[in-house]
């Protein structure tokens, strides 16, 4: 088994990214670290404590991570976030309090010793900012090459952003953490808008989970509905919403269901290109250490993704 770690900012589609990695064979999620941005580090900390208790995984622990980028004055939560996963970040749905509580240990810190734990057997997936990961690789730089896989949403190289023309969502957070992470000898594979976008669910799907006729069916139907209420209306109607989050953890478990270009990536933080996700035209004859993931088998992801989910749903 494949041991995973989440490193979330709990959200609706990185609460479909807790569920693909519990529904996926072979996972053994060792924990989930919070990050900001769809909603602040605490809140976002316990959706995912929700989300893992209604699906009956109340063994996995919650770590809260850093509150804001350390290097800029971007802010602890994007407020356009309101209006696409709701304010309080899972589409104003209900769910009870959590009976589990936030682990203390720092969500830096246990990353850190579980890459001295795992090395090579364990897999990051980050879905927020990279703040948590700069802040892990600044304390113990080691772990750059100690971890063994580490599948990233962010950023856009072929299409544009989607919070400014240059910058997506995650990387805009804190894009110094970003730059430091993907300059750094850490390799990783960047799942972005250029394929995230390509990967829509409708109410078609969220139908078939409240057809279940499960808690766990209609309340992620209830959840996933909102968000694509709210790609209708702010999102150009692109027929559906993005399934960003948990592409990158089907990515990170079964990599041919995207092609890639192999690059080295830099992220801009000057005024004018704050965000932007590009090659490094200084490294463009060095080996290269990210993977971007370019296109995408959208019918065989899709097909996965509502086996792994509906199944998980069916308990
Ligand atoms: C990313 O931004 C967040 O709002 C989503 O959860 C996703 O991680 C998409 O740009
Ligand atoms: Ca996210």
């Amino acid at each position: 088994q494949r041991k995973m770690i989440l490193d979330l900012d709990t959200g609706i589609d990185d609460s479909l990214a807790i569920a693909y990695a519990l529904g996926a064979p072979d996972v053994d999620l060792i924990g989930i670290m919070g990050s900001y941005g769809n909603v602040y580090v605490e809140d976002g900390a316990k959706n995912s404590l929700k989300i893992l208790e209604l699906l009956g995984h109340t063994d996995i622990p919650v770590y809260v991570g850093e509150s804001h980028s350390s290097t800029s004055d971007h802010f602890d939560r994007m407020q356009v976030s309101a209006n696409i996963h709701g304010e309080n970040g899972i589409g104003q749905v209900d769910l009870p309090e959590p009976k589990r509580a936030i682990e203390k240990e720092s969500a830096v810190d246990f990353l850190i010793d579980a890459v001295h734990q795992y090395g090579k057997d364990l897999t990051l997936v980050p879905t927020g900012p990279m703040t948590n990961l700069a802040a892990a690789l600044k304390k113990a730089p080691e772990i750059a090459t100690e971890i063994g896989n580490v599948t990233f949403m962010g950023g856009a190289l072929t299409v544009p952003g989607n919070v400014t023309f240059v910058a997506e969502a995650n990387i805009n957070q804190d894009a110094e953490a970003a730059n430091a992470v993907l300059t750094s000898p850490l390799h990783s594979t960047m799942v972005g808008l250029d394929v995230t976008l390509r990967t829509l669910l409708t109410r078609k799907e969220t139908q078939q989970w409240r057809d279940l006729g499960t808690t766990a069916g209609e309340k992620f139907a209830d959840i996933v509905d909102y968000y694509i209420d709210a790609y209708r209306q702010f999102n150009n109607n692109l027929g559906g919403c993005a399934l960003h989050d948990p592409l990158a953890v089907g990515v990170s478990l079964d990599p041919s269901f995207v092609q890639t270009l192999d690059l080295n990536m830099l992220v801009k933080y000057g005024k004018e290109d704050y965000g932007r996700t590009i090659g490094d035209e200084n490294r463009l004859n060095e080996p290269t250490n990210v993977k971007v993931a370019v296109q995408v088998d959208t019918a065989r992801y899709l097909k996965t993704f509502m086996e792994y989910l509906t199944a998980l749903f069916k308990q």
